[in-house]
């Protein structure tokens, strides 16, 4: 399965076109349900938002909740977001990535999956607008140490690297379905935010 996502190839992407305006843009990489995405579009109706998801399934629920709403500043496509970001995106062309509780893959021979690499930040970095911001949470601290070393790799291609724990750094209102839910759990949260030099 995870072969045939590989396989896929994407158009280029004119944002302009694609939405009819030039606002800026904001992506969430694995959205899942488009949960926060969707309270996002509503709340910032100049700002344009992209949700991809490898998995169509639950992304359509986000799709059925931004049509009856209505929003004309919101999309969403199934996609991996590896290749997505390097055959249909611009560089220099968003302003946010939010990448909230991508799978964990907590066996070490299933961490191949992971969907933040170092060469997913590399790409992060060339699709941001410059000063744009990549925001990241995940539950899983193994995890979340594994990306705190790939940053520190990098960390010469941002500023202003924020960490916080249960307390989410940007829009702390909105949250996603996956915050909700270990939230409820009482799990910890682990939060950072990149700035792009
Ligand atoms: C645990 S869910 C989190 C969903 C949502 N961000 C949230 O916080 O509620 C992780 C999502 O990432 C998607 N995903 C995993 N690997 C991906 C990849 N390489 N490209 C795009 N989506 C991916 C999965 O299909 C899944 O919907």
């Amino acid at each position: 399965m995870a072969r045939a996502f590989l396989a896929e190839k994407y158009d280029p992407i004119v944002f302009s076109e694609y939405f009819g305006n030039i606002h800026p843009v904001e992506m969430e990489i694995g959205c899942g349900k488009g949960k926060f995405l969707v309270a996002r579009a509503i709340e910032n109706p100049g700002i344009n938002f992209l949700g991809i998801d490898r998995v169509s399934k639950f992304m359509n629920i986000g799709k059925t909740r931004a049509q009856k709403r209505e929003l004309s500043n919101i999309r969403f496509l199934r996609a991996e977001a590896r290749a997505f970001l390097t055959e249909a995106i611009a560089p220099a062309s968003v302003s946010i990535f939010h990448i909230y509780f991508p799978d964990p893959w907590p066996k070490r021979r299933h961490q191949v999956r992971r969907v933040f690499t170092p060469q997913l930040l590399e790409l992060l970095h060339a699709r941001l607008v410059p000063g744009g911001l990549v925001e990241i949470a995940t539950d899983d601290k193994d995890y979340f140490d594994a990306m705190k070393k790939t940053i520190a790799a990098t960390a010469q291609l941002w500023e202003n690297v924020r960490e916080a724990v249960n307390e989410r750094i940007l829009d702390g209102l909105n949250k996603t379905h996956y915050e909700l839910k270990w939230a409820a759990e009482g799990r910890s949260l682990y939060y950072t935010e990149l700035k792009k030099r």
